[in-house]
Formats: C-alpha cells, structure tokens, sequence
C-alpha cells in the first residue's frame, strides 16, 4: 500500500469516509471504477452505493459522446446541494472527459464544488491526490497528457463474484476519426501475459466463471513488444487454464482480425462464441473517411469467413449514423449490410462531432431531422431482425450462466447464453451453469420456462 493510503487510513480510523464511486463510460471505465474503488478501500474508506449518503464521491467520466459529457455535468451538479448539507463532502471528478482540457477548465471555472479532478493518466495516483485534499483543503487538478503508462497490482474491489473484467491493453492507437479515445487514454499499450495469464488463474480460482478481456482493439495485443506473442495466442493460453468458464473480449477491430482470431476461438472450448466486430458504416467511401482501414467488402468476407470456423456465432456490432457526408446512398449501404449479416444485436450511435478528432472539422451538411429518420429507421430495421433472430432459439436447449435474481416474479432470474443473448429463467442458482430450453423470444431477450 503506497505511504498516502496508510496515512489517510490512520486519519480516517475514527470516522471512515463513505466513498460512492459512478461510472458513466464504458467497460473500461467500469473496470477503472473498481480499481479506484480499490484505492479507497486501502485509505480507510467504506462502500457507499447512495451519491445522498457519501462522505467522498468520485465520478468516473466519458467523452465518446457530447451526451455522455451532458449527463454527466448533470450528476456532478447534483452534489451541490449534497454539499451543502454535508460541507465535508470531497467530490471529485476523473476519466476521460477531464482528459480534454477544456472540460478540465470548464471545472475548475464552473463547477467550483468539484475538489479533485483527475486524469486517466493518475488513476492509480487516487490516494496521494485525496491525501492532497484532506490535508491542503485546496482544489487538486491533476490531468498530464501521457504516452501512457501501466500501473501493475493496484487494489481491486470486484463488482461481481461471478463476472469479471479483466483489462489486456490500453488506449488506443487507431485514430478513426470521429473518435475522442485516442486522445484521452493515451498510446495502446499492452500488459504482458504473463500478468493476464495469472489474473486471469486467481479469478478463476476465486469462482469467476465469466471473463471479459478489454482493450479497446484487442486483436492488436502485443504487437508493440516485437515478440509475436499476439492475442490469439492470449486467448489459446488463457483457455488452457482448468476450470468452469467463458472468456469473452472486447472490442475487436475489424482492421486487425481474421484467420489466426478466429480459429483461436474456435479450437477452445472456453471462448464464448460471439463476436462483437464494430462496422461503423455500410459504405466503403464513409469508412474511407473515418478512417477504419478497411472496406464494407472487406467486412463481409470476414462475418462469412468467421460463420465458416463457428457457424452458431453470435455478431454484434456497431454503427454510426450521420457521420459528416454521409449520403443517402452511403446510408443505404448501411441499411444493406445489416440485412446481409442479420446481427444478433447492434449497438447504434448517432454521429457526435467530439472538438480534437479530426472528423469535428468538418460541417455536417444533413439535416438533424433527416439523421434522425435514418437512425430510427436503423434501429427498427434491426430491432425486427433481432426479433427474428431470437425466433430462431425456440425449443433449442443452451447452456447458460445464471447472472442474477432479481427480475419479476413470474421470470426471476436472468442468464447470459456463449452468445450473450439475455435468458430469462423461471429457476436457477446464481453462478451456475445450466442448459435450458428456451421457450418464447421477443427482440430483446428469450425467455425459458422450464
Ligand atoms: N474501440 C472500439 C469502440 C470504442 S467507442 C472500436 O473501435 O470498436 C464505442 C463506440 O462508440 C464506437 O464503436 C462507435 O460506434 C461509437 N462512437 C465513437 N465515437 C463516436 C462519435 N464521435 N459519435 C458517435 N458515436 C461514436
Ligand atoms: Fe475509437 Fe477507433 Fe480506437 Fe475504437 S479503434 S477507440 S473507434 S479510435
Ligand atoms: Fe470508454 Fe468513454 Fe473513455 S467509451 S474509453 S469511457 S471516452
């Protein structure tokens, strides 16, 4: 534990803080919440799940979207009242939206109640910053521009016992773009395996039965390190340890898979099979200009020749709508692919100009309403093929991991299939495998009343 976090643990022991941590990104942002979750364990702090009985708030932030940062602005200024009534309360905002500087000024500006801000950079860096506060009771700002680093053995305060994240890599090296990423989490860089290889052995002695590997192109693992020790070869080894799992991972850029990923998959007994492969655009001239690398034909060949190792595999994807420039034709060329491939479901964006990814440069030319008829358009298309989809599950029996029991009465628990499609079961034991025969299906999930 770092000298900061033993001392604030000695000045908290009389009264421990309640720390509530938020997390409005995406998986990676929830797999950093846990780490600093953490760090304010080793401090001293308790758990607090309600932003109304806190004594430290950390809000963990996302860029991706000008929605995301929106939101967000929202939760950070409901702790003004929360700190009226409680002035001892420490907020302090971190991610990747105070990775861009003119959201940093804009806090420390406006929102005059925020007393830490923190970037993805000084993540593990949580303890000295809160020592900062507590004893300074100055505001702290802390968001270097960083090649990036890799903070190995930082605590963990898992969210679930039975699912895990477990991070590979970080940043991002692609620079599609309309994206912000690249920007705020700094170069790709990769963990070694050795430390994944033995991450990966204690959650699944620990009982964790579903594994998600992150980074935000995985197929691009250890490329960097000039030793061939690539993510296939990962996902082979990490599938060679003994036990009761599913390892899943995300993303996976089209750009970089093939061959070698997908026959890695389908050799192992472990990988769940699905694919969440992100297309972006149906039209070769829109993914030209996003800068994605390869072509719509290049897309099909890889969803036929992936069917071809695993033809029960299930796709997912995701889409932009809007990009600037996009024509109807280009639209259109979207509207095809998702009817050639029939994903099981598609994650659908509407085109958010993000200021510092190239694309934010230039004018969007197409009506807001005209955008918006092609995304509803999108997601209806979809939302009927999914249905369709799921139609197709009925009487089959499929193995399931069962997530959890909280659901209505008449179907309480919830259960992922390999191809995460949601199950709603009527029995089960949190934890366990079962095979189960669906029984009905609609869009968005099967249900099985056996
Ligand atoms: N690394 C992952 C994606 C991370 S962001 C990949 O390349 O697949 C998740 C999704 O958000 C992207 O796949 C994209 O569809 C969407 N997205 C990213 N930037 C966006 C923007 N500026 N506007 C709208 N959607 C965006
Ligand atoms: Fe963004 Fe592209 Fe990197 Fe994905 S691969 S994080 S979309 S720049
Ligand atoms: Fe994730 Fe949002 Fe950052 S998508 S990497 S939390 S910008």
């Amino acid at each position: 534990m770092s000298n900061a976090a033993e001392k604030l643990k000695t000045l908290f022991a009389d009264n421990p803080p309640r720390a509530f941590v938020g997390t409005y990104g995406c998986q990676q942002n929830e797999a950093d919440s846990e780490k600093l979750r953490g760090m304010l364990y080793a401090c001293g702090c308790v758990r607090s799940d309600d932003p109304d009985e806190c004594d430290v708030a950390v809000i963990n932030t996302c860029a991706v979207r000008a929605h995301a940062e929106t939101k967000v602005y929202g939760v950070i200024g409901a702790f003004v009242p929360r700190k009226k009534r409680n002035p001892n309360l420490i907020v302090a905002v971190c991610g990747c939206m105070v990775q861009r500087p003119e959201e940093a000024e804009k806090l420390r500006e406006s929102h005059k109640h925020v007393d830490l801000v923190f970037g993805t950079h000084v993540l593990h860096e949580l303890p000295e910053l809160l020592l900062r506060v507590v004893e300074t009771r100055a505001r702290v700002f802390e968001t270097p521009q960083s090649d990036g680093v890799i903070v190995e053995d930082l605590p963990h305060a898992r969210d679930g016992k039975y699912k895990a994240w477990l991070s590979v890599m970080y940043g991002c090296d692609n620079f599609c773009s309309y994206c912000i990423v690249p920007y705020v989490r700094g170069r790709e860089r990769s963990r070694e395996p050795e430390r994944v290889l033995a991450e990966a052995r204690e959650l699944i002695a620990s009982g964790v039965r579903d594994i998600t590997l992150l980074g935000q192109n995985v197929n691009s693992y250890g490329r960097k390190s000039g030793s061939g020790y690539d993510f296939p070869r990962l996902l082979t080894e990490l599938s060679q340890i003994p036990g009761d799992y599913l390892l899943r991972f995300m993303t996976s850029h089209p750009k970089d898979a093939g061959d070698a990923l997908f026959r890695a998959m389908a050799e192992s007994g472990r990988v769940a099979r699905h694919l969440h492969l992100p297309f972006q655009s149906g039209s070769t001239r829109v993914l030209g200009k996003m800068n994605r690398g390869y072509s719509r034909e290049q897309y099909l060949s890889l969803i036929t020749k992936v069917r071809g190792y695993m033809p029960d595999i299930a796709l997912t994807s995701d889409v932009i709508v809007g990009f600037p420039g996009e024509e109807l034709s280009d639209f259109n060329d979207t509207m095809s692919l998702i009817e050639e491939v029939r994903f099981d479901a598609l994650f659908t964006f509407i085109y958010s100009p993000r200021p510092g990814a190239p694309s934010a440069l230039t004018v969007n030319n197409t009506p807001k309403d005209e955008i918006q008829r092609r995304f509803d358009l999108l997601a209806e298309t979809q939302n009927r093929i999914s249905g369709e989809r799921h139609g197709g599950y009925a009487e089959k029996t499929v193995r399931v991991l069962v997530d959890g029991d909280g659901g209505p009465a008449e179907y309480p628990y919830t259960a992922r299939t390999s191809g995460n499609r949601l199950v709603k079961l009527k029995h089960g034991t949190v934890g366990e495998f079962l095979d189960v025969t669906i029984t009905g299906a609609n869009r968005w999930s099967l249900t099985s009343d056996g």
